[in-house]
């Protein structure tokens, strides 16, 4: 049976990464979509809606896992033009945004094995979505930390 956690899959944005899961990728200088009345932070400095993290200057090392739905390709395409961060999307290995952002241009990817389960902004875990998840990396120093993050799944690196 579904839970309601899963049903609200198409609406809900607020879907946070376990804090734990984020540690062992290493320290975060930027989250640009934190939320906000955040129960943890993944990275030194987070952007939240107010602040419109799209549309705001990136730098240093981005921990993204962006607001799900309409308009997530241009999170992904804004790290991609970064170049410097891990994103955390469902594996939809088929889409547009998966072809425009990561198969030619990523340079590893972390198919996580299972599926994980996200928090609610409350800080409770939610129960298990739809759908199972991908960690991107861009930039070769990202792809050796999700190579090593000791993240249960499968690691492919796609450049040399
Ligand atoms: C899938 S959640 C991920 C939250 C957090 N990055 C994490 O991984 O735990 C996406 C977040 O993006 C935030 N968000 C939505 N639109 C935003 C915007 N324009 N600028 C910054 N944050 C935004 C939402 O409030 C939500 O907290």
């Amino acid at each position: 049976m579904n839970s309601s956690f899963e049903r609200s899959e198409n609406t809900k944005v607020e879907w946070l990464t376990p804090p734990d899961l984020v540690k062992k990728l290493g320290v975060f200088d930027l989250d640009p979509c934190s939320p906000v009345n955040a129960p943890f932070l993944h990275a030194l400095h987070n952007f939240t809606v107010e602040d419109d993290g799209l549309l705001k200057e990136w730098f240093g090392r981005v921990y993204l896992n962006p607001p799900y739905g309409k308009g997530m390709d241009l999170w992904l395409q804004k790290l991609k033009l970064h170049g410097n961060g891990i994103a955390l999307i469902f594996a939809r290995t088929e889409t547009k945004c998966f072809f425009d952002n990561v198969w030619n241009d990523a340079d590893g990817v972390l198919f996580v094995k299972g599926r994980i389960r996200f928090y609610h902004v409350s800080g409770e875990q939610g129960g298990t979505p739809g759908a199972p998840s991908v960690f991107i990396a861009y930039g070769k120093e990202n792809a050796l930390a999700l190579k090593d993050a000791g993240i249960e799944g499968r690691f492919l690196m796609l450049k040399s």
